[in-house]
């Protein structure tokens, strides 16, 4: 039997994982998958040709899935490409932005699973940014300056800010969810973008603590609008700065992907995006997305 192999890639974040199937994993090699992933935060695995079946399994290993298995893609089911005016791809160009699944929702993702099955010859990567390191780099000034702060998250405002109409907004979300019945995000019947059903954008600290690895990380990205105390261009501004500060190198990670492609992220502490791709070509990814933890993830109000 292949031999379990953990490679470290040169930036601050993620690993490449080789010589198991996910499915098949030992104990042991469950256990050094799962300290990997807590501490390296994006763990690669190439050409694990899941079954869907399969990816909700590894999934459930971290926790309770909100979406099952998501069909994530400018294809639509009966096999045509989506127009770029279709809700779906509004959704898709807004993730082309820098963000953490779930954080307009009261509880936050813990971790999202992408594998691949269609891939465009050119574009379409998925990039991570690492945020423990950025509030590591952080200068003590500006750690200080943060320190106790809060943002707003929004669905409704991020994808307002790349020209969705919050009505449309809706329209992707009950099209996405037909298509992934299963998790808690479809049990609840809430096809609201904000929060839970009520519409209101949950607040949650700039920074924060990993409930495993005690490590502070800057927590902001797409979502984050309007820090309460700060006058409306002072939040937008500093926010700003966190982002273009934190997602540089050595803390970003591209992923080019290859069908069979499985990767795990952890939301807690990396920010991600998709990166543009032709729209003639197809891109096809299922994604299956972990809750966070109550005691850990749920929003502060
Ligand atoms: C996601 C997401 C990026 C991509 O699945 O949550 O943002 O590259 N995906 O598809
Ligand atoms: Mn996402």
């Amino acid at each position: 039997m292949a031999e379990l192999s953990v490679e470290h890639t040169p930036a601050t974040l993620g690993a490449v994982v080789t010589g198991a199937r996910l499915p098949d994993l030992t104990e042991a090699q469950w256990r050094r998958v799962e300290t990997a992933f807590n501490n390296r935060a994006v763990l690669i695995f190439p050409g694990q040709w899941l079954s869907v079946a399969e990816q909700m399994d590894f999934g459930r290993r971290f926790g309770e899935l909100s979406i099952a298995a998501q069909p994530l893609g400018n294809e639509r089911e009966d096999g045509a490409l989506r127009e770029p005016d279709d809700p779906v791809m509004r959704l898709l160009r807004g993730n082309e932005d820098w963000h953490t699944d779930s954080s307009f929702r009261r509880l936050s993702a813990k971790a999202s699973i992408l594998s691949a099955s269609k891939v465009p010859e050119r574009g379409g990567e998925t990039e991570w940014a690492d945020m423990a390191a950025a509030y590591d780099a952080l200068s003590p000034a500006l750690r200080s300056r943060i320190d106790g702060l809060c943002a707003y998250h929004s669905l409704r405002q991020s994808q307002a800010r790349v020209g969705q109409a919050a009505q449309d907004v809706i329209d992707a979300l009950v099209q996405l969810r037909a298509a992934a019945p299963g998790g808690t995000d479809t049990a609840n019947g809430d096809p609201g973008p904000d929060g839970q059903g009520d519409g209101k954008p949950p607040l949650r600290p700039l920074v924060k603590t990993h409930p495993v690895t005690g490590r502070r990380a800057l927590f902001v990205g797409r979502h984050a609008c309007g820090i309460p105390g700060l006058a409306a261009e002072e939040s937008a501004g500093l926010l700003a700065d966190l982002m273009d500060f934190a997602c540089r190198p050595p803390r970003v990670l591209a992923h080019r992907w290859q069908p069979g492609d499985t990767v795990i992220w952890d939301n807690r502490r990396v920010l991600h995006r998709s990166r543009p791709w032709p729209p003639a070509e197809r891109r096809v990814m299922c994604h299956t997305r972990v809750d966070g933890d109550a005691a850990t993830e749920l929003a502060a109000a």
